[in-house]
């Protein structure tokens, strides 16, 4: 029983609103027999409520067309607060009234997610030219308490975790939810990971693509739009950390996870 592991990154995509009943009901579904944990994003809501706070948010594109919040200070302690004190419990309680033994957890906490401050980041400027700025408050993600996370999935519990890291100098540090789910992912050697999101999956010059290798996904990558770029990004670093299969599909269907895993919907990576 409970051999299969799967994590599950839900988008702030599809979060706006809460939790989706559809999903609930499919997570319960999956809970009682896999080994479930879950990673969220939310950047869309942190945006809004940055802003309400009158703290206007940047974002920078680094040369590799990865588009990222610039992340000074008082942005990332906004950011703790939206993603742990907002989303995440929002989450938890959803699922614990669904019936699922849910505990949230940011990657602050017990150090589950630990990252290297990134002292300096290159960025394309407006006029396309690569610039160097200070890093700010994002890390790039090194290590992950595997150790909690398995307690915690031998114990019968569904972590949730928010996308936040620790610093080596205990700083908190705004890390890609794709990417942290990516890395917990091949951490606690997944079985699959699969990405809800507000789509069907990955287009290709405005065609869905069902199944693609590792090799061929890199390929593409050029020609992805922001959002689906991080996805397809995390799903290499998933699969390279020998997760079997990454599965990019829609969160906004009847049992999405269901027809993820069995191939029926989403794009499928895998390595080859
Ligand atoms: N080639 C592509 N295929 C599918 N979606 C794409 C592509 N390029 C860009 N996107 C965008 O990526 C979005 C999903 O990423 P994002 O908005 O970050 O969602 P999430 O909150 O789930 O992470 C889609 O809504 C779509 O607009
Ligand atoms: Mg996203």
């Amino acid at each position: 029983m409970r051999e299969m592991v799967i994590v599950v990154k839900i988008g702030g995509s599809i979060l706006k609103k809460g939790m989706d009943p559809k999903i609930l009901r499919d997570l319960k579904d999956a809970f009682i027999q896999k080994r479930v944990l879950l990673v969220h994003g939310g950047g869309d809501q942190v945006t809004e409520i940055a802003e309400k706070l009158g703290k206007s948010q940047k974002f920078v594109v680094s040369p590799g067309g990865i588009r990222s919040r610039y992340t000074d200070w008082e942005t990332v302690v906004i950011f703790t607060m939206v993603m742990v004190g907002k989303i995440n419990k929002v989450i938890v309680t959803a699922l614990h009234k669904a019936g699922i033994k849910a505990l949230g957890l940011s990657g602050v906490d017990a150090s589950v997610i630990r990252a290297e401050r990134k002292k300096k980041l290159i960025i394309i400027n407006e006029r396309g030219r690569k610039m160097m700025i200070d890093g700010g408050y994002t890390g790039k993600i090194k290590e992950v308490n595997s150790d909690l996370l398995n307690l915690l999935l031998d114990k019968g519990y569904m972590p949730v975790i928010a996308p936040i890291a620790i610093g080596d100098e205990g700083e908190l540090l705004n890390v890609d939810g794709d990417r942290a789910a990516a890395y917990i992912a091949g951490s606690i050697k997944a079985d699959k990971i699969i990405f809800l999101t507000d789509v069907p999956g990955v287009f290709l010059d405005g065609k869905p693509i069902s199944k693609i290798s590792i090799l061929e996904a890199k390929e593409i990558m050029p020609k992805i739009g922001f959002g689906m770029e991080k996805k397809v990004l995390a799903s290499l670093e998933a699969v390279s950390m020998g997760v079997k299969e990454s599965i990019i599909t829609s969160g906004i269907i009847e049992e999405p996870l269901k027809l993820a895993i069995e191939h029926k919907t989403g794009t499928v990576i895998y390595s080859g």
